[in-house]
């Protein structure tokens, strides 16, 4: 079996997440961690028992690293992302892909003409209660998806003065394009325009809007509606996602898809833990709606359901010590930040844009 080293770029929360799942992948022999200051990268380093360097060439020309993870802040993954596929490495990196259109067409265009390895890390689709979603659509339990909507309420837990809430970039990028990315893995089809509102701020320390409104129409005449907040949800002062108590299941936290097929339905629940089914059917006088299918799990289960970043990082460490090329492919997840960015453009120009423009 063959053994890969391999590098994450930025040691902080989700660094250490991507640092453990290196650690829990039998096709790692050594990781090594990069931060751009160095007594950051010393602290980091020793905290999560890597070698960890303030010098990104020693990373970048170390043949032995085939694998780069970058879990840096949002403005520098494609700068990144671009030096490490130019040295010949495969990369992972976090989303958003990058900040604007022309950074994230830049990564695509680097990625075709090194032929590297370069995956988003949109780890929904290693989700198992959206894997579950997706599975019952393959099999045309709900039969073709015509709609859905996902309404995503949680509590602020971005602080003020930390890059997130000074971030000049919307949440859009920085957290819908998963469940935008989802709509479009649902729907199956391409997005042809996009209409987004939001409403004046709340959170009035954000540089950013903390709502969004957005509506998509799909080439194959489905339709989808993402509805986002960040303030009803009871204060925790940690990620929601990653303390799932159970007093969120009903303090304001919502995190719910209703996916509307033309033979059923499904919801998916994040914070009541558990994924449902609805079937149609013709009755003698009106349509009958049916729940036909439930699955609960546990909160130790919460991981392996929700935001499996774990599963995926351990998988891509295979894919790529195995030649294999990414199971979602970057060109995918460019047409979700496509998307993302005339959902962006559509709130501040107020009107319907088509993604054609976006080229
Ligand atoms: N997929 C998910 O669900 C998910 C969840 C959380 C975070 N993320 C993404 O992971 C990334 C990091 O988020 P986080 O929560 O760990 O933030 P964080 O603030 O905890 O860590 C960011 C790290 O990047 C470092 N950094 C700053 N400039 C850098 C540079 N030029 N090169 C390398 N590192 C640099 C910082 O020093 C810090 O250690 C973000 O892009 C975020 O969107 C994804």
């Amino acid at each position: 079996m063959k053994k890969i080293d391999v590098a994450v770029l930025g040691l902080g929360g989700m660094g250490g997440t991507h640092v453990g799942a290196a650690k829990a992948s039998k096709y790692v022999k050594n990781i090594y961690g990069y931060e751009p200051d160095a007594g950051r990268a010393a602290l980091r380093g020793k905290e999560l028992g890597v070698k960890a360097t303030s010098d990104l060439d020693s990373i970048l020309n170390n043949p032995e690293i085939k694998l780069i993870y970058i879990a840096a802040i949002n403005p520098v993954h494609a700068e990144l992302t671009i030096k490490s596929l130019r040295a010949g490495k495969a990369v992972m990196c976090e989303k958003p892909m990058a900040e604007n259109l022309k950074d994230a067409k830049e990564m695509i265009k680097v990625q075709k003409e090194t032929g590297n390895f370069l995956q988003i890390g949109f780890e929904l689709h290693y989700s198992k209660i959206y894997m579950t979603a997706k599975e019952w659509i393959d099999k045309g339990l709900i039969g073709k998806v015509v709609n859905s909507h996902c309404r995503y309420y949680c509590s602020e837990f971005h602080s003020r003065n930390t890059w997130r809430s000074n971030s000049k970039g919307t949440l859009i990028g920085e957290k819908l394009s998963h469940y935008i990315d989802l709509q479009r893995w649902f729907t199956g089809s391409q997005v042809k325009e996009v209409f987004s509102m939001t409403a004046p701020n709340v959170v009035d320390y954000f540089n950013h809007p903390d709502n969004h409104q957005i509506s998509m129409r799909f080439k194959n005449g489905a339709i989808s509606n993402l509805n986002f907040c960040m303030y009803l949800g009871e204060s925790d002062h940690r990620d929601p996602l990653l303390e799932m108590l159970e007093k969120q299941s009903d303090d304001g936290h919502f995190l719910q898809y209703h996916i509307f097929g033309t033979k059923g339905a499904i919801e998916t629940d994040v914070f009541r833990r558990r994924i449902r089914r609805w079937e149609f059917t013709d009755g003698p006088e009106h349509l009958v709606s049916k729940i036909v299918d439930k699955v609960t799990y546990t909160k130790s289960e919460d991981n392996d359901w929700i935001h499996n970043t774990h599963g995926q990082n351990v998988r891509i460490a295979e894919l790529v010590a195995k030649g294999l090329p990414p199971e979602n492919p970057a060109t995918d997840s460019f047409e979700t930040m496509r998307a993302g960015f005339a959902a962006e453009i559509s709130e501040r120009e107020q009107r319907i844009v088509k993604l054609s423009e976006l080229k």
